[in-house]
């Protein structure tokens, strides 16, 4: 027989035990329980340091959920599948932290990606070209105007619908083109990063993958249909919803509610650098993309992401 002290830090035991007649654990989602908190462990690198297993009954059968944590000698009954979140709050995450100040690097714990130029590309320049020949104005002052005024911000913000944006364009600069082929056009700017979306798809397997964008309901209307990944994200930040561009504090500040993260383990993906030094000021992880998806990888791999989340799908 070997004996020494044990090799975890913590062991967690939930009782997953099935019983013929009456109440017990296994009826309580005690495997459910069991994966979640396993999963916490698996992803934010605790294990071998943390073990969370399977146990018989605990003879408090009527209690159920029921799971101990050692060495803190604690018992939590009634646990539900959501309520297992307090046991990660009150016995992993100080783990968590602790190694952080150990190994002075701060864990990224959810990704925030830019859509124009970062998933997506764009080119304003498509749509000046295409417009200009039926209107008073060169492209590069349809470039200025449609992109670089305050129609657009009002339009980004919502509060100017589509049918109004185009209606002050046509009279701006006497635009002979109806709205549906305006919008046609106004669409036809944009195409798919295919290493940034399979990136992204790889990243949302462990961590929150956040859209923030300044963006109009026309373009992420269209985008929405054009690209279904957009679907798969965990959630949307997008101006014409929230009512504040980026770089206003307010947006980032909804980002990271969405992915239940502070600044500083939130990785912020954006191809404005204005955009990225307001984050980073904000205490965010940034990086500004430039289009080539290889410094963004290496600067992932440095910070610690799993090498295997790091290759294309
Ligand atoms: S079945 Fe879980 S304590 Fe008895």
């Amino acid at each position: 027989m070997i004996s020494q002290h044990s090799p975890y830090l913590k062991h967690i035991y939930v009782c997953v035990n099935c019983r013929e007649t009456g109440a017990c654990c296994a009826n309580a989602d005690g495997e459910a329980i069991r994966a979640k908190l396993k999963a916490f462990v698996n992803d934010n690198g605790l294990k071998g340091k943390v073990r969370v297993s399977g146990s018989g009954c605990m003879d408090l059968c009527s209690k159920g959920a029921n799971v101990m944590v050692y060495p803190d000698h604690q018992w939590y009954g009634r646990v539900t599948l959501e309520g297992a979140d307090r046991i990660i709050d009150e016995h992993l995450r100080p783990l968590l932290a602790h190694a952080d100040r150990q190994n002075g690097k701060t864990p990224i714990r959810a990704f925030l990606f830019d859509l124009g130029n970062v998933l997506v590309r764009f080119d304003h320049m498509i749509f000046a070209r295409k417009v200009t020949s039926r209107t008073n104005a060169s492209p590069d002052e349809l470039f200025r105007l449609f992109y670089d005024s305050p129609l657009v911000a009002d339009h980004d913000l919502g509060k100017l619908s589509f049918q109004g944006f185009y209606e002050r364009l046509k009279e701006a600069v006497s635009l002979q083109v109806s709205c549906d082929e305006f919008k046609m056009l106004w669409n036809s700017i944009f195409s798919e990063n295919a290493e940034m979306v399979s990136l992204a798809r790889q990243l949302m397997k462990r961590y929150p993958c956040i859209l923030v964008s300044n963006t109009n309901r026309a373009h992420f209307d269209y985008c929405l249909n054009t690209y279904p990944f957009l679907e798969e994200l965990t959630g949307w930040v997008l101006s014409y919803e929230v009512g504040v561009l980026k770089p206003h504090p307010d947006f980032y500040r909804r980002a990271l509610e969405l992915a239940g993260v502070a600044p500083s383990n939130a990785f912020y993906i954006d191809d404005r650098q204005d955009l990225i030094d307001a984050a980073h000021s904000l205490g965010f992880q940034t990086h500004r993309f430039s289009g080539d998806v290889k410094p963004l990888l290496n600067e992932l791999k440095d910070r610690g992401i799993d090498q295997s989340l790091l290759r294309p799908v």
